[in-house]
Protein backbone atom coordinates (compact mmCIF):
# COMPACT_ATOMS: atom_id res chain seq x y z
CA UNK A 1 0.00 0.00 0.00
CA UNK A 2 1.08 3.30 -1.15
CA UNK A 3 1.83 6.23 1.46
CA UNK A 4 -2.02 7.58 2.29
CA UNK A 5 -1.96 11.21 0.52
CA UNK A 6 -2.78 13.65 3.07
CA UNK A 7 -4.44 17.30 1.83
CA UNK A 8 -1.06 19.56 1.73
CA UNK A 9 -2.02 22.57 3.50
CA UNK A 10 -2.22 20.44 6.83
CA UNK A 11 1.57 20.73 6.67
CA UNK A 12 0.84 24.46 6.88
CA UNK A 13 -0.89 24.02 10.38
CA UNK A 14 1.27 24.67 13.62
CA UNK A 15 0.95 22.34 17.20
CA UNK A 16 -1.16 23.31 19.72
CA UNK A 17 0.94 24.21 22.21
CA UNK A 18 -0.25 20.98 25.07
CA UNK A 19 1.29 18.68 21.99
CA UNK A 20 4.37 20.75 21.50
CA UNK A 21 5.81 21.06 25.06
CA UNK A 22 4.65 17.38 25.39
CA UNK A 23 7.07 16.70 22.21
CA UNK A 24 9.61 18.96 23.53
CA UNK A 25 9.64 17.28 26.88
CA UNK A 26 9.89 13.96 25.21
CA UNK A 27 12.26 14.63 23.05
CA UNK A 28 14.59 16.08 25.80
CA UNK A 29 14.07 12.76 28.25
CA UNK A 30 15.23 10.95 25.30
CA UNK A 31 18.36 13.11 25.06
CA UNK A 32 18.67 13.08 28.75
CA UNK A 33 18.17 9.45 29.19
CA UNK A 34 21.06 9.03 26.83
CA UNK A 35 23.51 10.35 29.28
CA UNK A 36 21.94 9.29 32.37
CA UNK A 37 20.10 12.04 33.31
CA UNK A 38 16.47 11.59 35.34
CA UNK A 39 16.25 14.95 36.19
CA UNK A 40 12.46 16.63 36.69
CA UNK A 41 11.29 19.13 34.48
CA UNK A 42 10.53 22.89 35.79
CA UNK A 43 6.93 23.13 34.01
CA UNK A 44 6.57 26.59 33.36
CA UNK A 45 5.39 25.51 29.72
CA UNK A 46 1.45 23.74 29.84
CA UNK A 47 -1.04 25.72 30.82
CA UNK A 48 -3.85 24.35 32.47
CA UNK A 49 -5.71 24.94 35.58
CA UNK A 50 -4.19 22.89 38.65
CA UNK A 51 -7.00 23.02 40.46
CA UNK A 52 -10.08 20.02 41.00
CA UNK A 53 -13.26 19.85 39.49
CA UNK A 54 -15.88 22.08 41.79
CA UNK A 55 -16.98 18.86 43.72
CA UNK A 56 -21.16 20.55 42.81
CA UNK A 57 -19.90 20.31 39.69
CA UNK A 58 -18.28 16.53 39.38
CA UNK A 59 -21.91 15.16 41.27
CA UNK A 60 -23.75 16.62 38.97
CA UNK A 61 -22.33 15.02 36.15
CA UNK A 62 -22.28 12.10 37.94
CA UNK A 63 -26.27 12.45 38.16
CA UNK A 64 -26.67 13.45 35.06
CA UNK A 65 -24.83 10.02 33.24
CA UNK A 66 -27.89 8.36 32.33
CA UNK A 67 -28.68 11.19 29.74
CA UNK A 68 -28.19 9.28 26.65
CA UNK A 69 -29.84 11.22 24.35
CA UNK A 70 -29.22 13.52 21.61
CA UNK A 71 -29.83 17.44 22.30
CA UNK A 72 -29.92 20.53 20.47
CA UNK A 73 -27.23 21.77 18.29
CA UNK A 74 -27.39 25.26 20.25
CA UNK A 75 -27.44 23.59 23.31
CA UNK A 76 -30.26 22.89 26.16
CA UNK A 77 -32.40 25.27 26.61
CA UNK A 78 -31.93 25.23 30.42
CA UNK A 79 -28.45 25.23 29.88
CA UNK A 80 -28.28 28.51 27.97
CA UNK A 81 -30.72 30.23 30.87
CA UNK A 82 -28.45 29.15 33.24
CA UNK A 83 -25.87 31.04 31.32
CA UNK A 84 -27.65 33.71 31.04
CA UNK A 85 -28.19 34.31 34.66
CA UNK A 86 -24.65 33.71 35.05
CA UNK A 87 -23.55 36.35 32.82
CA UNK A 88 -25.76 39.10 34.44
CA UNK A 89 -24.37 38.02 38.01
CA UNK A 90 -20.72 38.16 36.92
CA UNK A 91 -20.75 40.43 33.94
CA UNK A 92 -24.16 42.78 33.91
CA UNK A 93 -24.81 41.74 30.87
CA UNK A 94 -28.02 41.23 30.37
CA UNK A 95 -28.57 38.49 27.67
CA UNK A 96 -31.76 36.63 26.43
CA UNK A 97 -30.57 33.28 26.07
CA UNK A 98 -31.70 32.53 22.38
CA UNK A 99 -28.50 34.67 22.09
CA UNK A 100 -26.23 32.05 23.45
CA UNK A 101 -24.84 28.87 22.05
CA UNK A 102 -22.57 26.04 23.56
CA UNK A 103 -20.24 24.32 22.33
CA UNK A 104 -17.03 21.82 22.50
CA UNK A 105 -14.90 24.38 24.79
CA UNK A 106 -14.61 27.82 23.47
CA UNK A 107 -12.33 26.40 20.82
CA UNK A 108 -14.69 24.45 19.04
CA UNK A 109 -17.17 27.29 19.15
CA UNK A 110 -13.92 29.22 17.19
CA UNK A 111 -13.95 27.09 14.96
CA UNK A 112 -17.48 27.45 13.86
CA UNK A 113 -17.59 30.75 14.03
CA UNK A 114 -14.41 31.42 11.77
CA UNK A 115 -16.03 28.87 9.45
CA UNK A 116 -19.32 31.28 9.40
CA UNK A 117 -18.40 34.24 9.13
CA UNK A 118 -17.02 35.98 6.34
CA UNK A 119 -13.98 38.16 5.58
CA UNK A 120 -10.89 37.83 7.38
CA UNK A 121 -9.57 37.75 11.40
CA UNK A 122 -7.22 40.40 12.77
CA UNK A 123 -4.73 38.57 15.92
CA UNK A 124 -2.77 40.83 17.94
CA UNK A 125 0.44 39.53 19.01
CA UNK A 126 1.64 37.81 21.13
CA UNK A 127 -1.30 35.59 21.18
CA UNK A 128 -2.29 32.20 22.40
CA UNK A 129 -1.29 30.04 19.39
CA UNK A 130 -5.07 28.48 18.83
CA UNK A 131 -6.56 31.15 16.47
CA UNK A 132 -4.11 30.88 13.61
CA UNK A 133 -3.78 27.00 13.13
CA UNK A 134 -7.53 26.70 12.87
CA UNK A 135 -7.99 29.33 10.03
CA UNK A 136 -5.06 27.66 8.63
CA UNK A 137 -7.38 24.52 8.33
CA UNK A 138 -10.27 26.54 7.05
CA UNK A 139 -8.11 28.38 4.49
CA UNK A 140 -9.19 31.49 5.60
CA UNK A 141 -7.05 34.99 5.62
CA UNK A 142 -5.50 36.27 8.91
CA UNK A 143 -3.56 39.96 9.77
CA UNK A 144 -1.21 39.57 12.90
CA UNK A 145 -1.30 43.13 14.35
CA UNK A 146 2.15 43.68 16.75
CA UNK A 147 1.27 44.88 19.72
CA UNK A 148 4.12 46.87 21.56
CA UNK A 149 5.89 46.42 24.82
CA UNK A 150 5.15 49.98 25.71
CA UNK A 151 1.89 49.80 25.64
CA UNK A 152 1.80 46.72 28.13
CA UNK A 153 1.45 44.46 24.56
CA UNK A 154 -1.72 45.62 25.13
CA UNK A 155 -4.15 46.91 21.69
CA UNK A 156 -3.16 50.79 21.38
CA UNK A 157 -6.37 52.29 19.51
CA UNK A 158 -5.08 54.88 17.19
CA UNK A 159 -2.69 51.83 16.04
CA UNK A 160 -5.59 49.68 15.85
CA UNK A 161 -7.02 52.24 13.76
CA UNK A 162 -4.20 52.79 11.73
CA UNK A 163 -3.85 49.32 10.71
CA UNK A 164 -7.72 48.76 10.21
CA UNK A 165 -7.36 51.56 7.32
CA UNK A 166 -4.69 49.54 5.86
CA UNK A 167 -6.53 46.39 5.33
CA UNK A 168 -8.35 45.48 2.27
CA UNK A 169 -12.32 46.60 2.50
CA UNK A 170 -14.17 43.59 3.65
CA UNK A 171 -15.26 42.32 6.96
CA UNK A 172 -12.47 42.16 9.69
CA UNK A 173 -13.02 39.99 12.72
CA UNK A 174 -10.53 41.42 15.56
CA UNK A 175 -9.77 38.97 18.34
CA UNK A 176 -10.09 40.56 21.99
CA UNK A 177 -8.09 38.30 24.38
CA UNK A 178 -8.94 39.44 27.89
CA UNK A 179 -7.09 38.71 30.17
CA UNK A 180 -4.86 37.85 27.83
CA UNK A 181 -2.78 34.49 27.34
CA UNK A 182 0.49 35.28 27.42
CA UNK A 183 0.83 38.97 28.75
CA UNK A 184 -2.04 38.11 32.06
CA UNK A 185 -3.00 41.56 31.05
CA UNK A 186 -6.23 42.65 31.83
CA UNK A 187 -8.12 45.83 29.93
CA UNK A 188 -9.61 48.61 31.84
CA UNK A 189 -13.05 49.84 30.97
CA UNK A 190 -11.30 52.78 29.08
CA UNK A 191 -9.28 50.94 27.07
CA UNK A 192 -11.86 48.58 26.19
CA UNK A 193 -14.22 51.66 24.60
CA UNK A 194 -11.02 53.17 22.93
CA UNK A 195 -11.31 49.94 20.79
CA UNK A 196 -14.88 50.01 20.65
CA UNK A 197 -14.71 53.19 19.01
CA UNK A 198 -12.18 51.89 16.80
CA UNK A 199 -14.38 49.23 15.88
CA UNK A 200 -17.38 51.41 15.50
CA UNK A 201 -15.52 53.64 12.97
CA UNK A 202 -14.27 50.06 10.59
CA UNK A 203 -17.47 47.90 11.20
CA UNK A 204 -14.99 45.65 12.85
CA UNK A 205 -16.60 42.51 15.16
CA UNK A 206 -14.85 41.37 17.78
CA UNK A 207 -14.46 38.02 19.18
CA UNK A 208 -14.27 38.56 22.71
CA UNK A 209 -11.83 35.81 24.13
CA UNK A 210 -13.12 35.89 27.87
CA UNK A 211 -12.55 32.54 28.81
CA UNK A 212 -9.94 34.02 31.78
CA UNK A 213 -12.72 36.44 32.81
CA UNK A 214 -13.24 34.74 36.27
CA UNK A 215 -9.90 34.92 36.94
CA UNK A 216 -9.22 38.25 36.95
CA UNK A 217 -7.21 39.05 40.35
CA UNK A 218 -9.31 42.25 40.80
CA UNK A 219 -12.07 40.92 39.68
CA UNK A 220 -14.20 44.42 40.14
CA UNK A 221 -11.89 45.74 37.46
CA UNK A 222 -12.89 43.35 34.97
CA UNK A 223 -15.51 44.34 31.76
CA UNK A 224 -16.51 42.51 29.53
CA UNK A 225 -16.52 43.51 25.71
CA UNK A 226 -19.99 43.26 25.48
CA UNK A 227 -20.75 45.56 27.82
CA UNK A 228 -19.27 48.48 25.38
CA UNK A 229 -19.67 46.94 22.05
CA UNK A 230 -22.76 44.74 22.21
CA UNK A 231 -23.71 45.09 18.85
CA UNK A 232 -20.60 43.61 17.11
CA UNK A 233 -18.99 41.47 20.14
CA UNK A 234 -19.55 37.44 20.00
CA UNK A 235 -18.42 36.33 23.73
CA UNK A 236 -16.52 33.25 23.92
CA UNK A 237 -16.48 31.61 27.78
CA UNK A 238 -16.49 28.29 29.16
CA UNK A 239 -16.13 25.69 32.38
CA UNK A 240 -11.91 25.06 31.43
CA UNK A 241 -9.85 27.99 33.63
CA UNK A 242 -12.23 29.40 36.16
CA UNK A 243 -13.85 26.02 37.06
CA UNK A 244 -10.92 23.60 36.20
CA UNK A 245 -13.00 21.70 33.21
CA UNK A 246 -10.95 22.02 30.51
CA UNK A 247 -11.69 17.94 29.76
CA UNK A 248 -15.32 18.70 30.14
CA UNK A 249 -15.39 20.57 26.81
CA UNK A 250 -18.30 22.92 27.53
CA UNK A 251 -18.32 26.48 26.41
CA UNK A 252 -20.18 29.37 25.20
CA UNK A 253 -20.54 32.18 22.95
CA UNK A 254 -23.16 34.96 23.11
CA UNK A 255 -24.24 36.52 19.72
CA UNK A 256 -24.52 40.36 19.18
CA UNK A 257 -26.88 41.92 20.21
CA UNK A 258 -29.68 42.26 17.46
CA UNK A 259 -27.84 39.74 15.40
CA UNK A 260 -29.75 38.13 12.69
CA UNK A 261 -31.94 35.13 13.23
CA UNK A 262 -30.18 33.63 10.02
CA UNK A 263 -27.00 34.37 11.78
CA UNK A 264 -27.96 31.85 15.00
CA UNK A 265 -29.46 29.71 12.47
CA UNK A 266 -26.47 29.40 10.39
CA UNK A 267 -24.61 28.37 13.41
CA UNK A 268 -27.10 25.82 14.58
CA UNK A 269 -26.83 24.31 11.08
CA UNK A 270 -23.19 24.21 10.93
CA UNK A 271 -23.04 22.88 14.33
CA UNK A 272 -25.74 20.56 13.17
CA UNK A 273 -23.93 18.80 10.33
CA UNK A 274 -20.45 18.64 11.82
CA UNK A 275 -21.41 17.38 15.31
CA UNK A 276 -25.52 17.15 16.25
CA UNK A 277 -24.93 18.40 20.00
CA UNK A 278 -22.51 18.36 22.28
CA UNK A 279 -22.44 15.68 25.28
CA UNK A 280 -25.92 15.56 26.79
CA UNK A 281 -25.01 14.53 30.06
CA UNK A 282 -21.94 17.45 30.30
CA UNK A 283 -24.56 19.61 28.94
CA UNK A 284 -26.87 18.66 32.13
CA UNK A 285 -24.47 18.98 34.48
CA UNK A 286 -22.71 22.30 33.33
CA UNK A 287 -26.23 23.47 34.61
CA UNK A 288 -25.08 23.55 38.60
CA UNK A 289 -22.11 25.07 36.91
CA UNK A 290 -24.02 28.13 35.57
CA UNK A 291 -26.32 28.26 38.22
CA UNK A 292 -25.96 30.39 41.79
CA UNK A 293 -23.99 27.88 43.53
CA UNK A 294 -21.95 29.24 47.39
CA UNK A 295 -19.19 26.56 46.78
CA UNK A 296 -18.69 27.49 43.24
CA UNK A 297 -18.33 31.50 44.22
CA UNK A 298 -15.57 30.73 47.01
CA UNK A 299 -13.67 27.83 45.11
CA UNK A 300 -13.67 31.42 42.01
CA UNK A 301 -12.36 33.53 45.02
CA UNK A 302 -10.19 31.21 46.52
CA UNK A 303 -8.60 30.01 43.18
CA UNK A 304 -7.84 33.58 41.56
CA UNK A 305 -6.17 34.63 45.24
CA UNK A 306 -3.95 31.65 44.70
CA UNK A 307 -3.17 32.63 41.16
CA UNK A 308 -2.38 36.06 42.02
CA UNK A 309 0.25 34.75 44.98
CA UNK A 310 1.92 32.54 42.52
CA UNK A 311 1.74 35.19 39.26
CA UNK A 312 3.03 37.63 41.46
CA UNK A 313 5.94 35.59 43.31
CA UNK A 314 6.65 33.82 40.15
CA UNK A 315 6.88 37.21 37.75
CA UNK A 316 8.95 39.03 40.39
CA UNK A 317 11.48 36.39 40.96
CA UNK A 318 12.08 36.43 36.94
CA UNK A 319 12.72 39.86 37.11
CA UNK A 320 14.83 40.06 40.01
CA UNK A 321 17.45 38.13 37.30
CA UNK A 322 19.62 40.06 35.66
CA UNK A 323 18.49 40.73 32.12
CA UNK A 324 14.94 39.31 32.28
CA UNK A 325 11.92 41.50 32.23
CA UNK A 326 7.85 40.32 32.34
CA UNK A 327 4.73 41.59 32.12
CA UNK A 328 3.06 41.91 35.45
CA UNK A 329 0.03 39.27 35.58
CA UNK A 330 -3.05 40.88 36.93
CA UNK A 331 -5.36 37.75 35.47
CA UNK A 332 -5.14 34.13 33.99
CA UNK A 333 -2.21 32.65 35.08
CA UNK A 334 1.18 33.49 32.66
CA UNK A 335 3.20 35.94 32.13
CA UNK A 336 5.61 36.94 29.30
CA UNK A 337 9.46 36.78 29.96
CA UNK A 338 11.59 39.31 27.65
CA UNK A 339 14.66 37.54 27.05
CA UNK A 340 15.78 40.60 24.50
CA UNK A 341 18.19 42.42 26.72
CA UNK A 342 20.58 39.53 26.30
CA UNK A 343 19.86 38.57 22.94
CA UNK A 344 23.41 39.05 22.04
CA UNK A 345 24.42 36.63 24.82
CA UNK A 346 21.56 34.20 23.55
CA UNK A 347 23.30 34.10 20.15
CA UNK A 348 26.88 33.69 20.76
CA UNK A 349 25.38 30.00 22.35
CA UNK A 350 23.47 29.39 19.21
CA UNK A 351 20.01 30.36 20.56
CA UNK A 352 19.52 32.51 16.83
CA UNK A 353 15.24 32.46 17.20
CA UNK A 354 12.75 32.45 19.16
CA UNK A 355 11.80 29.65 18.66
CA UNK A 356 15.34 28.23 19.62
CA UNK A 357 14.97 29.99 23.15
CA UNK A 358 12.09 27.20 24.36
CA UNK A 359 14.31 24.63 22.95
CA UNK A 360 17.60 26.19 24.74
CA UNK A 361 15.69 26.71 27.98
CA UNK A 362 14.71 22.63 28.35
CA UNK A 363 18.26 21.56 27.06
CA UNK A 364 20.13 19.63 29.64
CA UNK A 365 21.21 20.36 32.40
CA UNK A 366 18.19 23.40 32.87
CA UNK A 367 15.11 21.23 32.13
CA UNK A 368 12.88 24.45 31.86
CA UNK A 369 9.90 23.70 29.52
CA UNK A 370 8.20 27.24 28.39
CA UNK A 371 6.54 28.12 25.03
CA UNK A 372 8.12 30.96 22.91
CA UNK A 373 8.95 32.16 19.29
CA UNK A 374 5.85 30.51 16.86
CA UNK A 375 3.76 29.20 19.60
CA UNK A 376 3.10 32.40 20.74
CA UNK A 377 2.70 34.18 17.62
CA UNK A 378 6.17 36.59 18.00
CA UNK A 379 8.88 37.48 15.57
CA UNK A 380 11.52 35.21 15.67
CA UNK A 381 13.58 37.66 16.43
CA UNK A 382 11.81 38.32 19.43
CA UNK A 383 13.50 36.93 22.51
CA UNK A 384 10.16 36.16 24.49
CA UNK A 385 8.98 33.26 26.24
CA UNK A 386 5.52 32.44 28.19
CA UNK A 387 5.60 31.65 31.64
CA UNK A 388 2.77 28.97 33.15
CA UNK A 389 3.07 29.55 36.67
CA UNK A 390 0.90 26.41 37.73
CA UNK A 391 3.44 23.63 38.22
CA UNK A 392 2.07 22.77 41.68
CA UNK A 393 -0.85 20.24 43.43
CA UNK A 394 -3.79 22.49 43.40
CA UNK A 395 -6.13 20.69 45.21
CA UNK A 396 -3.04 20.44 48.06
CA UNK A 397 -2.79 24.15 47.96
CA UNK A 398 -6.73 25.29 47.70
CA UNK A 399 -7.14 22.89 51.00
CA UNK A 400 -4.11 24.64 52.67
CA UNK A 401 -5.30 28.59 51.38
CA UNK A 402 -8.81 27.58 52.85
CA UNK A 403 -7.00 26.26 56.64
CA UNK A 404 -4.55 29.51 56.77
CA UNK A 405 -5.00 32.03 54.05
CA UNK A 406 -1.75 33.95 54.04
CA UNK A 407 -2.25 37.74 55.02
CA UNK A 408 1.14 39.28 54.47
CA UNK A 409 3.59 39.52 51.41
CA UNK A 410 6.07 37.17 53.56
CA UNK A 411 2.95 34.90 54.24
CA UNK A 412 2.37 34.61 50.57
CA UNK A 413 5.90 33.81 50.01
CA UNK A 414 6.28 31.27 52.71
CA UNK A 415 2.80 29.41 50.86
CA UNK A 416 4.09 29.80 47.66
CA UNK A 417 7.38 27.68 49.07
CA UNK A 418 5.41 25.20 50.26
CA UNK A 419 3.24 24.93 47.93
CA UNK A 420 5.08 25.20 44.64
CA UNK A 421 8.56 23.90 45.74
CA UNK A 422 9.03 22.47 42.06
CA UNK A 423 8.28 26.28 40.46
CA UNK A 424 10.42 28.07 43.14
CA UNK A 425 13.39 25.55 41.86
CA UNK A 426 12.51 26.45 38.71
CA UNK A 427 13.24 30.09 38.94
CA UNK A 428 16.48 29.26 40.29
CA UNK A 429 17.36 26.68 37.14
CA UNK A 430 16.43 29.71 34.82
CA UNK A 431 19.05 31.93 37.50
CA UNK A 432 21.94 29.57 36.68
CA UNK A 433 20.78 29.29 32.78
CA UNK A 434 21.20 33.01 32.23
CA UNK A 435 24.23 32.97 34.62
CA UNK A 436 25.79 30.25 31.92
CA UNK A 437 25.11 32.71 29.22
CA UNK A 438 27.31 35.60 30.44
CA UNK A 439 30.20 32.98 30.62
CA UNK A 440 32.34 32.90 27.56
C1 LIG B 1 -6.77 32.39 25.34
C2 LIG B 1 -7.47 31.08 25.25
N1 LIG B 1 -8.63 31.02 24.60
C3 LIG B 1 -9.29 29.87 24.48
C4 LIG B 1 -8.80 28.70 25.03
C5 LIG B 1 -9.55 27.42 24.80
O1 LIG B 1 -10.33 27.07 25.86
P1 LIG B 1 -11.44 25.92 25.76
O2 LIG B 1 -10.98 24.85 26.68
O3 LIG B 1 -12.70 26.58 26.17
O4 LIG B 1 -11.50 25.44 24.35
C6 LIG B 1 -7.59 28.71 25.73
C7 LIG B 1 -7.03 27.48 26.29
O5 LIG B 1 -5.85 27.34 26.54
C8 LIG B 1 -6.91 29.95 25.85
O6 LIG B 1 -5.76 30.04 26.51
Amino acid sequence: MKDIAVEPHIAEISMPENLRVGLLVAEQRKRCSKIGCNAEFYGFGFGQSPFHVPPPLQRSLGEHAGKGHYSAAEGIEELREAIAGFNKRHFALDVDPSRIVVGHGTKGLMYTLFSIIGGSVVIPSPAWIGYAPQLTLQGKKYHLFFMKPENNYKIYPPDLDDFLYELPEEQHLLILNNPHNPTGAVYSKDELEGIAEVCRRHDTLVLADEIYALTTYQFENFTSMGMLYPEGTFITNGLSKDRSAGGYRLGSCIMPENCSEKLKDDFTKVAATVYTNISTPTQNAAITAYEPNEEIEDYFKTTREIHQIMGTFVSRAFNAINGIKTTKPEGAFYFLADFNHISEDLKRKGVSTSNDLAKSLISHPHHITTISGDAIMVHQDDFAARIAFVDYNGRAAFEKFKEKPPKTTSEEETFVMENAPRMVAGVDALRMYVEGLKRR
